[in-house]
């Protein structure tokens, strides 16, 4: 990353380096994602998980944080709890830990070209906190509202920085990422926070974003999408034929505090950086 570049993220929140990730590289995750999908079995214990918003699915979202867990989108399930299309169409995430717990997406997270995009934001010792594989599935990928990731990954100071990596072209048909830009000078609003075994997200800012100036960002698959933690952003539904395969990784500075009300609590699991010889 350029100084020009550097200035650029700090104006606008965000910076987009198109040809970060090599399309052999990208191929590469699509396929053990594919892998991953094949090898789900969400009949028997795990499916009722899915077909209602009960207490076992928050459970299932929230022990996620340390293991290679898959969600289904919202509207995966007819009303009988059976799944509208095949299995591998109906998968909207795969989170939260495969940047430790896979070796495909061990190295594809932890590349010298990604530890030193970190440093240059001004990271001094990052730690890999969250990975998420992202499917935006062809017809029935749902949108996501705008918010901001230290909404969900809440550090003081503020301090998780989000990449995102488009394994395929996004674009406006087939949602992808919308952001307002210089944005993140703006208080957040949100804070989501773990409460026992459930999880609130509590009002922190009443002000709405401003209605207009946000901007789409279509990108060509390879390209790295840096995100300042308050930058707030968004992505569309995909109402195209074509799929929007998106990986994200985020880093929390060690050292910031992170609050044990955080959902995302790693105690037996402790976080790596970037060095692949830990
Ligand atoms: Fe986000």
């Amino acid at each position: 990353m350029n100084n020009q570049e550097l200035v650029r993220y700090r104006r606008d929140g965000f910076l987009v380096l198109e040809n970060f990730v090599a399309a052999e590289a990208c191929d590469r995750l699509r396929a053990r994602a594919n892998e991953l999908v094949a090898a789900f079995d969400p009949g028997g214990e795990i499916l009722p998980i899915f077909t209602t918003k009960n207490h076992a699915r928050d459970q299932y979202f929230l022990d996620s944080a340390d293991k290679i867990r898959l969600f289904f989108e919202e509207d995966a399930f007819d009303e009988h709890g059976r799944l509208r299309q095949s299995k591998a169409l109906s998968i909207n995430k795969i989170g939260h830990a495969m940047h430790d717990l896979d070796p495909v997406f061990d190295a594809f997270s932890r590349t010298p070209e990604l530890a030193q995009l970190a440093s240059d934001l001004g990271h001094r010792d990052p730690l890999l906190l969250q990975s998420m594989y992202i499917f935006k599935q062809p017809n029935i990928g749902g949108e996501v509202r705008l918010h901001t990731d230290h909404t969900f990954l809440w550090s003081e100071p503020m301090s998780v920085t989000g990449f995102w990596i488009a394994l395929e072209d996004a674009t406006l048909e087939n949602g992808c990422l919308w952001a307002l830009p210089g944005g993140h000078e703006l208080p957040v609003k949100k804070r989501f926070r773990r409460v026992g075994d459930t999880t609130v997200l509590e009002a922190l800012d009443p002000t709405p974003y401003p209605k207009t100036g946000e901007v789409p960002l279509e990108v060509s698959k390879g390209t790295l999408i840096v995100l300042h933690p308050a930058l707030p952003h968004r992505s569309g539904p995909n109402t195209s034929a074509r799929s929007r395969h998106a990986f994200t990784l985020h880093v929390l500075e060690r050292g910031a505090h992170y609050p044990a009300d955080n959902w995302l609590q790693r105690p037996n699991f402790p976080l790596r950086s970037f060095s692949r010889s830990i």
